[in-house]
Order: structure tokens, then sequence, then C-alpha cells
């Protein structure tokens, strides 16, 4: 049973399609990246999969253990997000609220688990420090920290690099690599770096208005709607 499976999905905004004939699945150990143009309908796919926007027509069924609750999203970032007034320490233990449930203090479990994923994520020096004044490397680096105490099964990423430098890029998507290979936690992500998609995802998923294809790596490579996109990046 997949862990996630959309049907025949259409997305829209007041009675105006954005994408349609979405079909695929997620089984358990995947890497998954959504690819496609500008304003194609990855970040509403991802926000219907969070249950945050409903289809217009389709289904979208969790199984395999997962439930809606389990996902470790990461969203795109925006600048008052950027901006937040908070310490790490506290943007990282917001993760465990959806997973726990709300109350008015933390328990040792939740504080436990955050310390244990700040330091997974090299950022346990950074604990008291205010988000706001962290590079944009760093910040993604707590938002990853924060999504994992959301989950132990299904990491969600939109656009996880968007801002940082190729460098700092490359240490994010060897951060979420390792979490896939060693710690067997599925990955959907959205991402244009087509380079790294490339050599870390076991499948892809490509969107413009509808859904262009849905299928392995090495089928996406060998296809002609996948050599057109990569133009020669999947052999970089
Ligand atoms: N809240 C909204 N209300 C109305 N239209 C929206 C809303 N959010 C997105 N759209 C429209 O839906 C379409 C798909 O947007 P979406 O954000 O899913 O694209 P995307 O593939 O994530 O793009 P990008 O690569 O720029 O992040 C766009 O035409 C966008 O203008
Ligand atoms: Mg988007």
């Amino acid at each position: 049973m997949a862990q996630i499976r959309c049907t025949d999905l259409t997305l829209a905004y007041d009675g105006v399609t954005v994408a349609d004939g979405i079909d695929f699945t997620v089984n358990a150990g995947d890497y998954l990246c959504i690819v496609g143009e500008n304003g194609s309908g990855k970040s509403t796919l991802v926000r219907a999969l969070l249950g945050l926007k409903a289809p217009t027509s389709g289904s979208i069924t969790f199984g395999d253990g997962l439930t809606a609750k389990e996902i470790g999203y990461l969203p795109q970032q925006t600048e008052i997000q950027r901006d937040f007034p908070a310490s790490v320490r506290e943007v990282v233990l917001s993760g465990c609220i959806g997973r726990f449930g709300h109350s008015l203090f933390y328990t040792k479990l939740q504080k436990d688990l955050a310390a244990y994923h700040m330091e997974r994520m090299g950022i346990a020096d950074l604990a008291k420090k205010c988000y706001r004044e962290l590079s944009g490397g760093q910040q993604q680096r707590v938002r990853l920290a924060r999504a994992l105490c959301a989950t132990g099964k299904l990491l969600l990423l939109d656009e996880p690099t968007a801002g940082l430098d190729p460098i700092v890029s490359r240490e994010l998507y060897s951060l979420i690599e390792h979490l896939h290979k060693t710690e067997k936690i599925t990955v959907v992500m959205v991402s244009h770096d087509l380079e790294a998609v490339m050599h870390d995802a076991s499948h892809i998923l490509h969107l413009k208005k509808k859904q262009l294809f849905f299928g392995t790596r090495e089928e996406y490579l060998d296809s002609e709607i996948g050599k057109t996109f990569l133009g020669g990046a999947g052999n970089a």
C-alpha cells in the first residue's frame, strides 16, 4: 500500500483550474521530485497534500502507516517568515504541535525531540539565537529540524534551497539525502534545481497545468519531456 495515492486530481482557485489529471503514488522510501515552471501548480499540489486545499475532483489517500498529520512540511519561505521574531529553539519546537497537539507547555519528550533534531542539523549552538538574525542556510536547517519534529516518516519540502547560494544549497540537499538514505524517510520535494533533482530523486512528477509526466528518474531521463526540460542537465 502506498503512503500517498493521488487519483485524477483537479486543483482550482475560484473555478479556474490550475492543474488537472494529477495521478501518482508515493511509496515508503521514495524520493519524489515535483518539477515544472513557475505557476504550474506545484505549491498548490503541496497544499492539497497537506489538506489545506480541497481538490475540485479526484482523491488523495494516505496509507502504509502514514496519516496526514505525520507529514513534516517545509513551506516555500516568504519574506515575513524570514523575519520571524522567535528563538531557534521555539521555531523548532513548534514543529511538535501538529503531531502531539497544542498544550500550554511543551513536554520533556518534545523538548528532547527538538534538541535531538537541532543537534542532527548542526544548529544546537544556535538554539537561543533569534531566527531572523540567521543566514538563509542556517534558517533552512532550523526549518528542516522543525519539519523533522513533525515526522519520522515523510518530509514534504517546497523549494527548500530558494535564495541559497550553490554551496549552501548542496549542503542542504546532502542533509535531505542523508535523512532519506539512513533513516528511510520518504521525501517529496518541489525543486527548480535540476542537477540536484536528477542526482537524488527516485521519481519525478512534472506539472504544467496538468500532469506531463510521472515515473522513475530513469524513465524521465529517457522521455521526450525529460530530455526537453533538462536540456542536458540530466547528464551534468
Ligand atoms: N491563493 C490563490 N488564489 C488564487 N490563485 C492562486 C492562489 N495561489 C496560487 N494561485 C495561482 O495558481 C497557479 C499555480 O500556483 P502555484 O503557487 O501552485 O505554482 P508553483 O508551480 O508553485 O509556482 P512557483 O514555481 O512560482 O512557486 C498560479 O497561476 C497562481 O497564480
Ligand atoms: Mg511554488
